[in-house]
């Protein structure tokens, strides 16, 4: 098995950035050619291999494998929103090569014997490859914290109670102590439960205005507050998800500063879309955290041009649609994303906010780097590749998407760039027909 991948702008962030080719051999990154060198690059491969598939990258940027941070794959428990073979399809088809799925599944995978099915459904699809976070606390209860070393050892990568906050701060303390000794990261949930509480949407004129109850900015930037102050007291690097409000990424903008080892996630929708989207989506436009007001969208995006914002994820999160069609004040929280990623975030290059090697780091070595699993495009790693076709342009529509589930807010959106080809440990997992 070898693939030849020609003529494509390889961004491989911190190391090359060229045009190029990439031969891969038996699952694994065997050379990275810069165009102009000396070797005529076909036969080059064929030192390798006598007949490699010959990839045409021209026009095509060339990426380590993206990389989710926080996805719901919903099974087990919840295969009617999603499964892990139907996530997985939808993330690669979005150009990921790897997902790292949160633990509120039915049951919740705060035992290894959910940890495991994850990993063998995983390894069924064969697709995208899933990096389970397991548990902060048993049944995300907030009182019983869960066995991180055995959970670590069945495959868990990272400790969560995401959809859940924990409240419990002593917990959190010591679920920071122990997770930073077995070296797993710890993805904070960062909301506090009783200023969301009745909450449908962001606290705001459209809230009053659509007569429904609203979530603060502070109930986030209370629980970042906190976790940061955990984070120094322990030493301990916290995580936190799904960055929402400008106090938020004031506050991670100066703990940094401080050399407190916080990072953070923002998803598109946060640097895309106000709470006036929930006027005309509805429930589409229905997550926690909210959606959040101008302000706090311009101070995402200022947070992900310097740095204060780490990484891109997209918080995926599958609902039936029956189950959010019962109104915006009973429906589910969460919108999905593997699929419209790459493009929402292409626009943050279009619009001058990020650098394209910027924007590809928070997609792919940055949350590597923060969940502590390979990515990159050096000889010898696992070749997981994704090719992007920046120019594409199409309407997003329900049709496109593999995912079993259709709610999202950028339904009807033109957009420009897509991912039209996925390699995961060097094999096609994803090829546009588009
Ligand atoms: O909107 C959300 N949906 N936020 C969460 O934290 C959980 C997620 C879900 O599981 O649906
Ligand atoms: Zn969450």
């Amino acid at each position: 098995m070898c693939l030849h991948i020609m003529g494509g702008r390889i961004i491989d962030p911190g190391h090359y950035e060229g045009t190029g080719d990439i031969v891969v051999v038996d699952g694994r990154i065997a050379a990275v050619i810069p165009a102009g060198s000396p070797a005529p690059t076909v036969d080059a491969s064929k030192s390798f291999h006598p007949a490699p598939r010959i990839v045409d990258a021209r026009g095509r940027i060339v990426t380590p494998g993206l990389i989710d941070p926080h996805v719901h794959l919903r099974e087990p428990g919840f295969e009617h929103k999603e499964t892990i073979a139907s996530g997985c399809r939808a993330a690669v088809c979005g150009g990921f090569t790897a997902v790292c799925c949160m633990a509120n599944t039915r049951p919740v995978n705060d035992d290894v014997s959910v940890t495991r099915f994850i990993l063998a459904r995983a390894a069924e699809a064969g697709l995208a490859r899933v990096y389970p976070a397991a548990a902060i606390t048993m049944g995300l209860e907030g009182r019983v914290p869960c066995d991180y070393e055995g959970l670590k050892a069945a495959g868990a990568v990272a400790i969560s109670d995401d959809g859940r906050p924990l409240l419990d701060s002593r917990l959190m303390r010591r679920a920071l102590e122990k997770a930073a000794r077995l070296k797993m990261a710890v993805i904070s949930h960062s909301e506090d439960p009783y200023l969301v509480e009745g909450g449908v949407m962001n606290e705001g004129p459209v809230a009053t205005e659509l007569g429904v109850a609203g979530i603060p900015n502070a109930a986030e930037s209370i629980m970042v507050l906190r976790e940061i102050a955990l984070c120094e007291l322990t030493g301990a690097p916290v995580h936190i998800a799904h960055v929402s409000t400008r106090e938020s990424v004031k506050a991670i903008r100066e703990a940094k500063k401080r050399g407190v080892p916080v990072t953070a996630e923002t998803a598109p929708h946060y640097f895309l879309l106000t709470d006036e989207a929930v006027r005309r989506h509805g429930a589409d436009a229905k997550m926690n955290p909210p959606l959040r007001s101008e302000k706090d969208r311009l101070a995402v995006r200022q947070g992900l041009a310097d740095g204060t914002i780490d990484c891109i994820a997209t918080d995926h999160a599958p609902h039936a649609p029956e189950e959010k069609a019962v109104g915006l004040e009973k429906a589910p929280n969460g919108i999905i994303g593997l699929e419209t990623a790459v493009p929402l975030s292409l626009s943050l290059v279009s619009e001058g906010v990020l650098s394209l090697s910027a924007l590809i780091a928070k997609m792919s070595t940055a949350p590597a780097r923060i969940l502590g699993i390979p990515c990159g495009l050096r000889v010898g790693m696992p070749a997981d590749v994704t090719l992007i076709d920046p120019d594409l342009e199409y309407t997003i529509e329900p049709s496109l998407f593999r995912s079993r589930s259709r709610n999202s807010p950028f339904l009807g959106m033109k957009v420009k760039g897509k991912a039209v080809m996925t390699i995961v440990a060097g094999r096609i997992v994803f090829e546009d027909n588009l």
